[in-house]
């Protein structure tokens, strides 16, 4: 049975940042607060033209660039994205179009939890012999679904895409994942309306229910805490790990808070997590690979670490990968 692993991760942040102070004008908010809540002080924020596909697009084009591999030997496309182009079709046929690529192609909505879901389902399928060359892509436009009438969400959110590129290999890249949900609790973090449930119409545009909504953003807080550190630490326990045996935590970067509090439960010392919300914002699905992007191409992921990703988000859908990192450096 072959293994899978990771040959290059790519991303890509559209080029207008916008910062805590933009929002002063919008609601009653100060970067004070949203940097002493949360961490964040920019975003990114696409412009005219710019697209969930186009970003994970060009996100995979980096990762395909890095990992020397040509765009027609990726047999299978995976996009994560609950902001994706447009309902019908996938976002992923369109990502599939931009690049010329060919095999099969599908979305997966699971929130902020869709890459690690995505890479989960990929190593599967090289493992299985049923796919070689696999592109998971994060992808996420949420400036367009955020209502920025709302101080407790519009200052969360950013805009940007992550893709990583899947191949067969001698050893486990791969070592394993936790996936979970809890659809009972659907409701804390949800777009109510422009699905087939509820249609849009001019009273949902009205109320704003075509737009992100999270009641109880504390409860999302502590639930994103103890899910992730929980899902993370199983994950050690399962595949004979500690934590002190990982070289690098790279969590989901929804925020900092967040992210302390989970590196406390699994005793992890901040120098072993991986942190770029703060110019980054929260970018869901595209927030973990964007990060393994990010923290690859600055050198702080070496091949031969052991990886610990983590994430937790609407659906509510969490969980984590376990891995061996084998890419060299990109030149
Ligand atoms: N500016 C100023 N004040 C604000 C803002 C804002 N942008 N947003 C909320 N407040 C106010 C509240 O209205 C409240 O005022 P009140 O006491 O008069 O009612 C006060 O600040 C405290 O509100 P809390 O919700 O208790 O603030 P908290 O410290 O919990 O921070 C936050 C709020 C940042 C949303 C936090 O709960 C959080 O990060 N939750 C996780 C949510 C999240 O990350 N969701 C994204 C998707 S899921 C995920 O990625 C994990």
């Amino acid at each position: 049975m072959p293994y899978a692993r990771i040959a290059a991760v790519g991303s890509a942040l559209p080029e207008r940042l916008v910062p805590n102070a933009e929002f002063e004008e919008l609601v009653d908010t100060s970067d004070d607060w949203i940097v002493s809540r949360t961490g964040i002080r920019a975003r990114h924020f696409v412009g005219e033209g710019e697209t969930a596909s186009s970003l994970a697009a060009q996100a995979a084009r980096n990762a395909l660039d890095a990992a020397g591999i040509d765009p027609s030997a990726i047999d299978l496309t995976i996009v994560a994205t609950v902001s994706g182009d447009q309902p019908l079709p996938s976002t992923a046929s369109f990502v599939q179009d931009h690049l010329g690529l060919s095999g099969g192609a599908f979305d997966l909505a699971a929130a902020c939890a869709g890459f690690i879901y995505g890479t989960e389902l990929a190593a599967a399928q090289i493992e299985a012999g049923r796919a070689e060359t696999v592109l998971v892509c994060g992808t996420e436009v949420l400036s367009r679904f955020v209502n920025f009438r709302d101080r407790t969400t519009c200052v969360l959110f950013g805009d940007g895409a992550g893709a990583a590129v899947l191949t067969p290999g001698d050893e486990p890249g791969l070592i394993g994942s936790i996936l979970q949900n809890d659809g009972s609790h659907a409701r804390i973090l949800e777009v109510p309306a422009g699905g087939s449930a509820e249609p849009v119409t001019e009273e949902t545009i009205r109320e704003a229910r075509d737009k992100i909504r999270m009641p109880d953003g504390r409860e999302v807080f502590k639930r994103a805490v103890v899910g992730m550190s929980d899902a993370a630490a199983a994950l050690l326990d399962k595949k004979g790990f500690s934590a002190d045996d990982v070289d690098l935590l790279v969590p989901h970067q929804a925020n900092v808070r967040i992210i302390k509090s989970v590196a406390q439960r699994l005793q992890f010392p901040m120098e072993k997590v991986f942190v770029d919300l703060e110019e980054v914002g929260n970018t869901s699905a595209a927030s973990v690979p964007i990060a393994l992007d990010h923290a690859w191409r600055s050198g702080r992921l070496q091949p031969g670490n052991l990886v610990l990703t983590a994430a937790f988000g609407a659906g509510l859908a969490w969980g984590a990968n376990l891995l061996r990192w084998t890419a060299e450096a990109p030149r």
